[in-house]
């Protein structure tokens, strides 16, 4: 069973990763906005990602004694001039996770429950992943630039790599 203090760092976790989801969802919108299809795809796959850690968390913390549920969470909204600046709030929001999960494998290693600290370990390397990921991003956007005829080409650019992960998810459940 799991101690107070990892029920409730748990807890926590799960608020983060649904605060991330819905911030994923209002970038889609600024994407739509401005006709990024393609990228707006790319938030919208995100935001799916984070709801599926949250929901991870939420049933492993009811599966083994805690009451998982989600508090009322502060409004996503932000204001963003451009795509680099929108992939620079992108990994800020990835290094938050990233210090909040790293924060609470520690935790469950000092309560010696090792159990909950393997079952983090998938989440630890998912974020190192996605700093890697959201970095190349951020460098391509730096090298092509974000005028018009460059967003015209990242979104495509963006459409073809979601079409592409989508085939191989596709592919992994034959
Ligand atoms: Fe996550």
């Amino acid at each position: 069973m799991l101690s107070n203090k990892v029920k409730n760092a748990l807890n926590e976790q799960i608020q983060k990763e649904a605060y991330a989801s819905n911030a994923y969802l209002t970038l889609a919108t600024w994407c739509e906005e401005k006709n990024l299809d393609g990228i707006a795809e790319y938030f919208y796959n995100a935001s799916n990602d984070e709801r599926e850690h949250m929901l991870e968390i939420y049933k492993y913390l009811n599966t083994y004694g805690g009451s998982a549920h989600i508090k009322p969470m502060k409004d996503t909204s932000v204001k963003l001039k451009n795509l680099l600046d929108v992939f620079q709030y992108v990994f800020d929001l990835e290094h938050e996770v990233t210090v909040a999960i790293n924060k609470l494998a520690k935790l469950t290693y000092e309560e010696n429950d090792f159990a909950t600290f393997k079952f983090l370990e998938a989440f630890v390397l998912e974020q190192q992943q996605s700093e890697k990921g959201v970095n190349e991003l951020i460098d391509m956007i730096k090298r092509v630039g974000y005028d018009d005829k460059s967003l015209f080409y990242l979104n495509k650019t963006f459409k073809k790599n979601e079409e592409k992960k989508a085939q191989g998810a596709e592919a992994g459940k034959e």
